[in-house]
């Protein structure tokens, strides 16, 4: 079998994205498996160029897992012809400007979410990338999530009837970083610095509801810094100046009523770190991560409003668990497998800069009906 390697940058492969998903769960995944298998029967053999701005850890990434190809000069990096695509995992602001120089020198890009800061800039590079005649992908992950891939399968099989709301509660505790160190990086805190819950997940949100509910037509959203202050990797104490909560609620084509919380000042007293409730005509379900459980209208119990008596029933106990009938990989490494098919075959890929662009509006416009205390419409976004 003909092996064709092909040359990927990973830069911002010493982050926690970079690092664990996509270089360790999914790039280096991929060549244990033996690579990605194309049509015309060559397998497609990832080639990692480690690109940072530490080269001690550079090199220490690369000795850890056999590699011996990394460096921290992107220009250079952009400038090799065995190199064909640019993969961005750094802190959200640094991206725009890498991935638009990535494009100058005419590479597909795939990148972490948010694609960029604001919805223009997402858009100017959705249209560089079509000036330039490139391939282009945004990481979204949790469409590849089991429980929501079975979410999705009972949509497909018309399990829920109509679809009357859809409830997402997702979070947990990040702690302040004094007495125990934060477990997510400081930059997230600092609006100045890219971070924020709402930009941080409200793209998620949007292809999440899009691609299982329908179009997001308007959002309606109050944030809060609930925790002022936080201490940072170095222990020095700063002032959190972004939204670490946001509550929201998102009208959605075909007349489904979407409300998420997200929130870092949340302890978790649910299945999983994030789920979903979807109530239907015909039924309901909770899926999380993994799981996804479901009731049907026929073994619907009748509850009866009385605070002076007990509760007699245990509710959680009545709901059916969806079974895999499947093999679920890690959701970064599907995507990942799909993005390279879809340069090296031309295999549709529908997760574009496009796609990447609406999330970043959705989050843009959670944000200001935050600030400005209204409910906005969302316009269709066109290149
Ligand atoms: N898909 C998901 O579920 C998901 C989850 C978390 C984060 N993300 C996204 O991944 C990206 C990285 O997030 P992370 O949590 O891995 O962050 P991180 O802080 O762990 O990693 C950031 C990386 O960017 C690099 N970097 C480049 N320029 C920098 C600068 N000027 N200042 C600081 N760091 C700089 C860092 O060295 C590091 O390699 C973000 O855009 C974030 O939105 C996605």
């Amino acid at each position: 079998m003909t092996r064709r390697s092909i040359g990927i940058i990973v830069n911002g492969v010493t982050g926690r994205m970079g690092y664990r998903q996509h270089l360790v769960r999914s790039l280096l995944a991929i060549r244990e498996q033996g690579g990605v298998p194309l049509a015309d029967g060559t397998t497609l053999w990832p080639h990692p160029v480690l690109v940072g701005r530490n080269a001690t850890k550079l090199r220490e990434i690369a000795e850890r897992h056999g590699l011996d190809d990394w460096t921290t000069d992107l220009t250079g990096a952009l400038a090799r012809e065995d190199v064909e695509i640019y993969f961005d995992a750094q802190v959200t602001q640094q991206r725009e400007k890498a991935i638009r120089a990535a494009l100058e020198a005419g590479k597909h890009v795939y990148t972490e979410k948010p694609l960029a800061e604001e919805t223009g800039g997402a858009l100017d590079l959705a249209r560089a990338a079509r000036a330039a005649g490139v391939r282009t992908g945004v990481v979204q992950d949790k469409l590849f999530l089991p429980g929501l891939r079975k979410l999705k399968r009972l949509i497909d099989g018309g399990f829920f009837g109509r679809i009357l709301s859809v409830r997402g509660e997702f979070g947990y505790w990040v702690f302040e970083g004094d007495w125990q160190p934060a477990q997510r990086p400081s930059w997230n805190y600092r609006s100045e610095d890219g971070g924020g819950i709402v930009v941080d997940m409200f793209p998620h949100w949007q292809y999440v509801l899009e691609e299982l509910f329908g179009r997001v037509r308007s959002v309606s959203c109050v944030t809060a810094t609930h925790v002022p202050e936080r201490v940072d990797e170095a222990g020095r104490t700063y002032r959190a100046t972004a939204d670490d909560a946001a509550y929201g609620i998102f009208e959605l084509d075909g007349g489904a009523i979407a409300q998420l919380n997200s929130s870092w000042c949340v302890r978790v007293h649910r299945e999983e770190l994030v789920e979903f409730q979807v109530d239907g005509t015909e039924g309901s379900a909770v899926a999380g991560l993994r799981t996804c459980r479901t009731q049907h209208r026929a073994v619907t119990p009748k509850p009866v409003w009385n605070p002076d008596l007990p509760v007699t029933e245990d509710f959680r106990a009545q709901w059916t668990e969806v079974p895999d009938n499947d093999d679920f990989d890690n959701g970064f490494k599907v995507q990942w497998e799909a993005f390279l098919r879809h340069v090296a075959d031309g295999e549709p890929f529908r997760w574009d800069f496009l796609a990447g662009a609406r999330g970043v509006q959705l989050a843009e416009l959670g944000l200001r009906s935050a600030r400005e205390g209204r409910r906005l419409e969302v316009p269709e976004l066109e290149l």
